[in-house]
């Protein structure tokens, strides 16, 4: 059938694989403002910026722990043409800790990041095989009171980004061997009731107890809810580093909940454990962020025993948020000035390249286009101004002056004036700053 026709031909050879995505204007405007809104926040509380390599030997990677299935399903990993066991970053804390490792840098170490991560998982909404993270870790620094000013940076970018929704869960894993007490009684409690567990619980269960606390599935939820509660393990020390926390979170007037199922999907995390959600999107997705304290990671990559806390916001799913939300909308793609120039360009050139000297935004037409097309142009660049030059005006050494927005005409919106060339940029200049 020809529509049937029409539209095979329309598909093209080659598009994105399968949870990646193109990021196209003015999405991508959006993407670097929220990574400068989460760096102004972060440079003011002093951490530094890290830019780390994508690809790291798998090893780094799997320190994040082998229980995990970032670890054992999801990781991009190949040999390289040097041999190499090398991996696509499914996270940045492993490879922060890395370069922790190698640099020695000065303890505390207060970082920033951002960038893509790569986990083969089921691509579905706010779940992608490419996604990208902002966040922080600081190593060496062991301290109630530097959990608190993380997870009240994280608290006060969602606030920042105008997000009312969002809601802190809390919890502690207690130091290791509380954790790996803990881990054997749930162990203990969820074979002696194998019988009332789903199938894919009794599967986790074998690779990772703690995990089949993080099952939705409705079978397993009476078992869940009345499973062993890892405040019965604390030591002394966790009990109170975790009530030094919450009294911290409280003296900031930040509300949480402490949720002693949260485990979080990664093995490395001890003491606080802490996730932001966002309250809109389905329950498997609706983490935007999380982190915790992990601080055995960076002397199982071959540093010294060394603190360590931070978390990793999802860029896409916090973008959701806002959507669902109503707030931090894409901003306008406008240019200051579009200049039409039916003499051949080159005055547009020039104009343009002197506008743009100046710090005001300039665009213009190609391939000599009709005044009227170019006029449309203008119209959809969003100027505030056109600045017109036909044969006229070229030859009198003038320019056509057109505001194109209500609020830059005072004379009425479209009502042009000519103005000597000479003083062209002084107008504009004094009008759009
Ligand atoms: P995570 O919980 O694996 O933690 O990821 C953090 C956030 O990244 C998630 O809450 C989510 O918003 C986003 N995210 C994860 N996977 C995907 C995906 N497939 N598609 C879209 N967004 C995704 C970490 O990555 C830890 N490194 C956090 C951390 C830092 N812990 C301590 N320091």
């Amino acid at each position: 059938m020809e529509g049937g026709a029409v539209a095979l031909a329309l598909v093209p050879e080659f598009q994105t694989s399968p949870g990646m995505r193109d990021i196209l204007p003015p999405e991508s405007a959006r993407w670097r403002r929220f990574v400068h809104v989460f760096a102004q926040l972060a440079q003011g509380a002093g951490y530094g910026q890290v830019v780390s390599p994508l690809l790291e030997d798998l090893g780094v990677f799997q320190r994040i722990g082998d229980a995990t299935d970032v670890v054992t399903k999801e990781m991009y990993d190949f040999v390289d043409k040097g041999g190499r066991h090398v991996a696509l970053r499914p996270e940045l804390t492993a490879s922060i800790c890395r370069a922790f490792v190698q640099h020695r840098p000065l303890t505390p170490w207060k970082v920033w990041y951002t960038g893509s991560q790569f986990r083969y998982e089921k691509p579905q909404r706010g779940r992608y095989r490419q996604f990208d993270q902002v966040g922080i870790e600081v190593l060496g620094a062991d301290d109630p009171n530097l959990d608190v000013e993380i997870i009240a940076l994280g608290w006060e970018f969602f606030r920042a980004l105008g997000l009312q929704k969002v809601t802190l869960l809390l919890n502690s894993l207690g130091e290791p061997s509380d954790r790996a007490a803990y881990v054997a009684a749930l162990k203990a409690y969820f074979e002696a009731n194998l019988q009332s567990l789903s199938e894919e619980s009794k599967v986790t269960l074998q690779k990772n107890p703690l995990r089949v606390l993080d099952s939705k599935r409705p079978d397993d939820a009476a078992l869940v809810a009345a499973a062993p509660q890892i405040a019965e393990f604390y030591s002394a020390d966790a009990a109170a580093h975790f009530a030094a926390v919450q009294a911290g979170l409280a003296a900031l007037g930040i509300p949480f909940t402490v949720d002693s199922k949260l485990v979080r999907g990664l093995d490395y995390y001890r003491h606080t454990t802490f996730e932001y959600q966002g309250g809109t999107l389905d329950s498997a997705q609706d983490a935007l962020g999380g982190g915790g304290r992990y601080d055995g990671l960076v002397e199982s990559l071959g540093g010294p025993p060394t603190a360590g806390i931070g978390f990793a916001l999802g860029l896409e799913r916090t973008l959701i948020a806002c959507d669902d939300e109503g707030v931090f909308a894409a901003p306008a793609s406008e240019v200051d000035v579009f200049v039409v120039d039916t003499t051949g360009g080159l005055e547009a050139l020039q104009i343009t390249a002197q506008l743009r000297a100046l710090g005001l935004s300039a665009d213009r037409a190609f391939e000599n286009r009709s005044m009227k097309s170019q006029m449309k142009g203008a119209d959809r660049s969003g100027a505030s101004y056109a600045v017109i030059i036909g044969s006229n005006e070229l030859d009198a050494g003038t320019a056509v002056v057109r505001p194109l927005r209500a609020e830059r005409a005072p004379d009425g919106e479209g009502v042009q004036f000519t103005i000597p060339r000479s003083d062209l940029l002084q107008y504009l200049q004094k009008a759009l700053t």
